[in-house]
């Protein structure tokens, strides 16, 4: 710095001719510095936008009906059904029946005349795409905490993920509880199908939606797969995982994979799913953001692996990190064949075919005092269901590791029920030197 300045005082002493000369110089010096910075960020940007996301206008098309007529009270009353779980009975007798006033049934027709509004707001802040936003370790965002670990905390990560698989997420996965519509069918039935969800037209729901909230009756009481924020899997990993070679025996929408890779210390990533558009999606995703870093993506049951000589030959005793959030049993139903739930009946068959398979995976993976790390929800065990998961499960997998820590996975919960709390803790275990695996 010292020698710059210098050189400066010198070009100043030496006259008008030799200072042009100087100036144009440094111009010269810093627009190439510009160019460069400008370069690299669109060249990031550009790359991942190779990926097909799903624009405004796209998203916004898929809500409307080509020969589409303007909603009325009168039209709505007289055409429209009311959904209750798979039975349709028609609006007009249901507000007899319900003693539903047709100011209700007015604002609701409001709501679905203006639905670009808030298919906008959803947008905007679901799913659009940020491209100064994708690189979670170069914006200057820094890692969440060991014990402070949020699911909603910088959302804006969630949105690649939710872009991506967007069908999957908002309809092809279902509740595993009884006469709760996904998101996208709910929307699809209102503005495309004339269909009414009875629960749009409870007092409630009325009164959120006579106050602007539509939006809020709406992601409180339609489901959605949960998804996992990218930032937490990278913070995890940062502040507390410290992995290099992680591996997971799920692909939880991608996010592990991005998580992950985010990571500047992690050199490779192999991960495993069934539904075949997550495995590819995974595997693209990785090839155009990262590609300089080791991604091998499989589309096989993890408890299958287990038994698949070329991969234990690959990769036993490989990773140091294995890291994944199982699905939870049959709180949601996901779509594709070979999914554990459906290919074990029973709860027991499942936490032996599936559950014990899996760990017994990710024990052979690991090499000598692995750590494995998954977060699971305690669903099961708050409500009166039958089974309960965090007991269950973690009982299978100290016989194969030993639990080093626990910690909850803070969800900050923005909506107007609270039926979507699952109460998920985050668990750290060490591989046993010794544990026995029986084939
Ligand atoms: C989406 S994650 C669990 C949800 C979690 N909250 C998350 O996103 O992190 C569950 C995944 O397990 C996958 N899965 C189900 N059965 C599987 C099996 N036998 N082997 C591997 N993956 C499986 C599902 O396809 C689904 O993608």
């Amino acid at each position: 710095m010292w020698a710059r300045l210098l050189g400066t005082f010198n070009v100043l002493s030496c006259g008008p001719v030799y200072w042009e000369l100087y100036c144009i110089i440094m111009w010269a010096r810093l627009l190439g510095t510009l160019y460069t910075c400008i370069y690299f960020s669109l060249y990031f940007s550009i790359d991942i936008l190779r990926m097909k996301f799903v624009s405004l206008k796209t998203f916004i098309r898929l809500f409307h009906n080509k020969d589409e007529k303007e909603c009325t009270t009168r039209s709505l009353i007289s055409n429209a059904m009311v959904r209750t779980g798979t039975k349709l009975r028609p609006l007009k007798q249901y507000m007899e029946d319900r003693n539903i006033s047709k100011e209700t049934i007015q604002t609701l027709c409001e709501n679905i005349n203006a639905r670009d509004e808030y298919l906008t707001r959803f947008y905007n802040l679901s799913l659009k795409i940020q491209p100064e936003m994708l690189h979670i370790h170069d914006v200057s965002i820094r890692p969440m905490k060991n014990k402070e670990m949020n699911n909603n905390q910088h959302i804006v990560f969630k949105n690649i993920i939710r872009n991506i698989h967007m069908f999957d997420i908002l309809q092809h996965t279902k509740s595993g509880i009884d006469n709760v519509p996904t998101f996208f069918d709910m929307l699809f039935d209102l503005y495309l199908n004339n269909i009414i969800d009875y629960k749009l037209l409870t007092p409630s729901a009325t009164h959120y939606i006579k106050n602007g909230r539509i939006g809020s009756v709406f992601s409180s009481y339609y489901f959605r797969a949960s998804i996992m924020n990218p930032y937490l899997v990278y913070s995890l990993n940062q502040s507390v995982l410290h992995g290099r070679r992680i591996f997971s025996p799920t692909l939880g929408w991608s996010s592990y994979c991005y998580g992950f890779l985010e990571s500047p210390n992690v050199v490779e990533y192999v991960g495993t799913d069934v539904i075949p558009s997550v495995c590819k999606k995974t595997k693209e995703l990785a090839e155009i953001y990262t590609p300089s870093k080791k991604v091998d993506i499989y589309c096989k049951p993890s408890e299958d692996l287990y038994k698949d000589d070329s991969f234990m030959k690959k990769y036993k005793h490989h990773f140091d990190t294995v890291f994944f959030s199982p699905p939870y049993y049959e709180l949601e139903l996901y779509k594709s064949s070979n999914q554990s739930t459906d290919k074990y009946k029973t709860y027991e068959s499942w936490l032996i075919e599936y559950w014990d398979e899996t760990m017994k995976l990710c024990y052979s993976v690991l090499e000598k005092h692995g750590t494995l790390c998954y977060i699971l929800s305690g669903y099961g065990s708050q409500n009166s269901h039958k089974y309960d998961l965090l007991t269950d499960m973690n009982n299978i997998t100290k016989k194969y590791f030993r639990l080093m820590s626990t910690q909850p996975m803070y969800n900050k919960n923005v909506h107007v029920t609270t039926h979507r709390e699952t109460g998920e803790q985050i668990m750290i275990f060490i591989k046993k030197a010794n544990a026995v695996l029986l084939k």
